[in-house]
């Protein structure tokens, strides 16, 4: 049997040639990656034969789901059958497969399966670490440039709730959406919802530092210097 070392290598060539399509994907893949091995220290139950697969895989189909005109693909659902084939071609066993594949399908907020195993915990953990503190504030504008939207609204968030929110929390117009706006809806939210308790530390200095960021980009376009 080859050593897990080499599938690992092996999995990291398989998810560098998808991802590199936009580098941003990549490194944000890494990064899950290293925070997902420093938490493992902590959490020492987690499994690191299901974890670093999992981390390494985790948004193998997020090219599918973006350039997916329908709006239907789940890159989490897609992105655990994906990684099923890729795991099978390595030779890993059914049940650490079936493992990942549960930490795959859980990693996202919307796609209805939570995560109940510490290794799903960690990698959810991870993953959205990424898009709070200075990280998430630059991902974000790079996202949002391609998207067309503004840099700060004023509006008060219950308006716009009522106006670009749907139910199930989906915006309508993405053009009138904007940074700010996603921290109030739902990134200052993020401490709470985290499992590990390193990463609730690490999550709760960030959200400080995006407090602090949006105050001082609130006076700055008001004039208040
Ligand atoms: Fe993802
Ligand atoms: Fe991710």
């Amino acid at each position: 049997m080859e050593k897990m070392e080499e599938k690992y290598e092996k999995l990291k060539e398989i998810v560098y040639k998808e991802l590199s399509y936009a580098a941003h994907d990549l490194d944000h893949v890494m990064r899950v990656y290293h925070y997902c091995l420093y938490f493992a220290e902590e959490e020492k139950e987690a499994d690191p034969k299901v974890l670093i697969p999992a981390a390494l895989l985790h948004d193998i189909a997020r090219k599918q789901e973006d350039e997916d005109p329908t709006g239907k693909i789940d890159h989490a659902v897609l992105g655990a059958e994906l990684a099923e084939k890729i795991l099978r071609d390595l030779h890993f066993e059914p049940l650490l497969i079936e493992k990942i594949k549960k930490c795959i399908r859980a990693h996202r907020f919307r796609s209805g399966y939570s995560p109940d195993t510490i290794e799903a915990k960690i990698l959810f953990d991870a993953d959205k670490l990424d898009v709070i503190g200075a990280v998430g504030i630059a991902r974000s504008y790079m996202l949002a440039g391609q998207h067309g939207e503004r840099m700060y609204s004023d509006i008060p968030i219950a308006e716009y709730m009522k106006e670009n929110v749907g139910e199930n929390g989906r915006i309508k117009d993405v053009t009138k959406h904007t940074m700010n706006l996603e921290y109030e809806l739902k990134l200052k939210m993020i401490p709470q919802r985290l499992f590990t308790e390193r990463a609730k530390k690490i999550a709760e200095k960030r959200i400080d530092y995006m407090e602090n960021f949006f105050d001082t980009l609130r006076n700055e376009i008001a004039g208040k210097n």
